[in-house]
């Protein structure tokens, strides 16, 4: 099965939100193409919005961008997972790297919301990458499978967990889009320790509708994870397309 989901970030208003969730159902009335699952991170204001728009029935996994590892208490400004799942969120995102930059996320965190997400029934997507300096110097591989050791520290069973790879130096508009052998040798190493324990490892940074293919072709990349490119409704049901294409 391959993922592929966007993230909107701290994108859409409730109406676009409304207009890109109801494309998305009238799209994909059948069912999800074959091979193929479907999901949504909207920001939290609209997730109970898209949820009741794509209806009980969708084929669509929501997710919420990020959740506090306590249940309920003093922690303003957080959303707990028992929240999350309570607005409709399935899958819980945790670790991005503008969250581990500029709200202070560390391995410690991440694995505390790894630990809480399990324990609710949802699904971690644990992200995880390296910055250019530490790509450029050829360390991308043990920087990895030291974040995704840290993050499921103390995890028996991971098989709801999904990885997602993205390296800093390719995410977001000042993102360079990688090559294929940029990505080969991580993903290589996550496939041999997690590929046949985890649900999905995907892969994210300046992916589009021309380098989908290519890089859904790596060998170990169960799916992908998009921002800009899937932020239009169409531009998102080409990428569903692509991966159906080659499930
Ligand atoms: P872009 O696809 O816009 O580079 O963002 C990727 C990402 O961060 C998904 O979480």
């Amino acid at each position: 099965m391959s993922w592929v989901g966007t993230s909107w970030k701290m994108n859409k208003t409730l109406a676009e939100a409304r207009d890109y969730a109801t494309r998305l159902a009238a799209a994909l009335s059948d069912g999800a193409p074959a091979g193929v699952q479907p999901f949504i991170i909207p920001p939290a204001t609209a997730i109970t919005t898209v949820r009741d728009i794509l209806g009980p029935d969708s084929p669509v996994v929501l997710g919420i961008q990020n959740a506090h590892w306590a249940d309920a208490g003093a922690w303003t400004g957080e959303i707990s997972v028992p929240q999350a799942a309570d607005a409709g969120a399935r899958l819980v995102e945790i670790g991005h790297s503008e969250r581990r930059e500029f709200f202070a996320e560390t391995d410690e965190t991440v694995n505390l919301k790894v630990k809480a997400t399990l324990a609710h029934g949802l699904r971690p997507l644990l992200c995880v990458g390296e910055p250019g300096e530490v790509f450029a110097a050829g360390g991308s591989v043990a920087h990895i499978m030291a974040q995704v050791a840290a993050a499921l520290d103390g995890i028996d069973d991971v098989s709801r967990v999904l990885i997602a790879y993205e390296p800093i130096w390719a995410i977001g508009e000042h993102g360079r889009e990688a090559r294929p052998e940029d990505i080969e040798a991580v993903f290589a190493a996550l496939d041999a320790a997690y590929g046949d324990r985890v649900e999905a490892i995907l892969y994210g940074g300046s992916v589009n509708q021309g380098n989908a293919e290519e890089t859904l072709r790596v060998p170990g990349v169960n799916g992908l994870f998009v921002g800009r490119s899937a932020w239009q409704v169409d531009g998102y049901l080409e990428l569903l397309r692509i991966a159906a294409s080659l499930a």
